[in-house]
């Protein structure tokens, strides 16, 4: 998705989040086969801003939320070390988001948009999405990644879960 596919109101949302160097970072992170982190997250963001402005909700903070649904630590396909199931980054890579989103970008944090990011990997992560944004973040974020999703072989990079053969030397 390029800048220029983007609506002018959408670009005025989210600017300052897509230029900061931390977020800039996330165009090094591969996360579902070819597709990096940054692009992953802009099209989740701008599906539900679409998504919410239509059903007349809050497009900024389903803009936000979903650009920082993401915005986890350290690409998960790098990590070699054995964790426990519930230490995997399908289970955790939420909470790193959030925390990075308070850190990072506190003028744009507020309690909806931390359950924006908190609650997108619903059922996997079991407590469900409080707002409509919330759900329309986490619906986007399915949708975006069906190109993973359309094939149950590949369901494991959805959630987040390592396969030997594909972690990167
Ligand atoms: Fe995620
Ligand atoms: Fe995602």
């Amino acid at each position: 998705m390029k800048n220029k596919d983007l609506s002018k109101e959408y670009l005025n949302i989210v600017k300052n989040i897509l230029e900061h160097p931390e977020f800039q970072r996330r165009k090094e992170y591969p996360h579902h086969g070819e597709i990096t982190v940054y692009d992953h997250c802009l099209a989740v963001s701008y599906t539900a801003y679409c998504i919410a402005k239509k059903m007349g909700l809050d497009y900024e903070s389903a803009a936000i939320g979903g650009l920082l649904h993401d915005f986890y630590d350290s690409p998960w396909q790098e990590c070699t070390e054995k964790k426990k199931l519930f230490e995997k980054h399908g289970f955790v890579h939420a909470k790193e988001a959030a925390k990075n989103s308070w850190k990072y970008f506190p003028e744009y944090m507020n309690e909806k948009r931390e359950d924006i990011i908190l609650r997108h990997m619903f059922p996997l992560n079991v407590k469900p999405p409080k707002y409509m944004e919330s759900w329309i973040v986490t619906m986007s974020d399915k949708y975006v990644s069906l190109e993973v999703l359309k094939d149950i072989k590949h369901l494991h990079r959805y959630v987040g879960f390592n396969k030997k053969k594909e972690r990167r030397k």
